[in-house]
């Protein structure tokens, strides 16, 4: 890792580089910061919503109910007996109901319809709040050439999940199975993390103003590792849930009395996806890891600057993840309870914030290509960087550790 320090002296030149380089600073004209800045906080805030609104879709057995796709004429529900009747009728043809709902009245079956519906209007909501101030900050000059691309991604996105969402219900919409495919739903929840990262990343461009003043290249790696670790412990949250692995050993520290649990018949790639207990194993072990990655993290943002707003907020992702393997746990002991979707719920919650929490981190800790204009403008200059002696005494400046 090298040090390079930048001189009070040179800083003024290299400053209009950092800003001509910081697109969103260039993209947002200051009338528009603002109202953009807003916007996309609330799209932030909404997809959070919407992603809850899908767990409590899936733990209520609600996500089959409705049996057809209609993103514009779907968005009334059945206004009369008949349409109920007629809605009733066609959940009636699925394995689902003829294998697990069979005793359902017309009574129940509006009860789970209505959290799918609920999912799916709250998405045409989203899809509402997103386009149409983006079309008025578009009409009103608000948003420059720079930030449409981004922007058009995210429409992009929004739109696939979409399409992922319904290629997910396609999959239990058939004679054999009850439910949807477990891949299927990590699938389409892992989208919807990966849309409210971009969201929220693009909302901290445009709000947290304070520049970095020393970074270190070790918290960052390992932020990266943390958010790579992260990834595959969600997939396997998923997996928890599409399984419902929790019911085959509902104890803990111990799983089922060992462990070590027996991985099941068949290969071990077969099992790493569909077998409950090994799922578990690997959901536990990862919060293990991803816990004790954390404390390291943690210890690693001494080399990070007193005071700015990364060594400010160092503690919250350590204190998050504990927070969320202890409603794991919670969730895992009562999951054969009427407790275990407050629970679930809860626990699948904190796992967005804790997700959150590590893309802010990312972001206060990230390189932008501004700062490798400042290296590669010092480079070329040949300002002297320390040396072995590790001092310069005219260089009281901005620090930046580089590849
Ligand atoms: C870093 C720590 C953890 C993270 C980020 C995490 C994340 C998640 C997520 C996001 C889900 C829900 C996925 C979905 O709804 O589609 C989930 C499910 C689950 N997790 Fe974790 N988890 C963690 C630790 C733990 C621990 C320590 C346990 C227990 C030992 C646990 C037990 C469960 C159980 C039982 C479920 C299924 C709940 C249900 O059916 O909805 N988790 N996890």
């Amino acid at each position: 890792m090298r040090k390079i320090i930048f001189p009070q002296a040179h800083w003024p030149q290299f400053a209009g580089g950092l800003k001509k380089y910081d697109i969103h600073l260039k993209a947002i004209n200051s009338n528009g910061r603002k109202p953009v800045a807003i916007w996309l906080g609330i799209g932030a805030g909404m997809l959070i919503i919407q992603i809850v609104l899908g767990g409590i879709t899936r733990l209520t057995g609600s996500g089959l109910s409705i049996t057809q796709w209609g993103p514009i004429l779907g968005a009334l529900p059945p206004l009369n007996d008949a349409a109920w009747k007629r809605s009733f009728e066609l959940y009636q043809h699925i394995a689902q109901f003829k294998k697990v709902n069979s005793f359902f009245t017309l009574a129940d079956y509006k009860s789970i319809f209505f959290w799918e519906w609920m999912h799916r209007e709250w998405a045409r909501l989203m899809g509402i709040v997103f386009f149409l101030p983006f079309v008025i900050f578009l009409f009103r000059r608000m948003i420059s050439k720079e930030l449409i691309k981004p922007l058009a991604l995210l429409f992009i996105l929004g739109a696939l999940q979409g399409v992922v969402g319904w290629i997910m219900v396609k999959t239990g919409l058939n004679d054999t199975d009850t439910s949807v495919s477990p891949i299927s739903l990590a699938t389409h929840f892992i989208f919807a993390l990966l849309l409210l990262s971009y969201v929220f990343w693009l909302f901290l461009s445009l709000t947290v103003k304070q520049r970095r003043t020393q970074i270190s290249d070790t918290a960052r790696r390992l932020n990266i590792l943390l958010l790579a670790l992260l990834f595959i412990q969600l997939v396997y949250g998923a997996f928890m849930a599409g399984t419902h692995a929790a019911l085959y050993a509902p104890t803990w520290p111990d799983i089922n009395g060992s462990f070590l649990p027996a991985t099941g018949n068949g290969r071990l790639i077969h099992n790493l996806f569909y077998a409950p207990l090994l799922i578990q194993f690997v959901h536990r072990c990862m919060a293990y890891i991803i816990t004790i990655t954390l404390i390291v993290w943690y210890f690693s943002m001494r080399k990070v600057k007193r005071g700015s707003l990364l060594h400010r907020r160092r503690l919250l992702p350590l204190m998050i993840v504990l927070l969320q393997a202890t409603l794991g746990i919670a969730a895992l002991l009562n999951s054969n309870t009427p407790h275990a979707i407050y629970f679930s719920i809860l626990h699948q919650f904190v796992g967005i914030i804790l997700l959150l929490s590590l893309v802010g981190t990312l972001f206060l800790g990230r390189v932008t290509p501004g700062d490798r204009k400042i290296v590669k403008a010092q480079r070329a200059r040949a300002i002297p960087s320390p040396g072995s002696n590790g001092t310069n005494l005219a260089n009281k400046g901005r620090r930046v550790n580089v590849e």
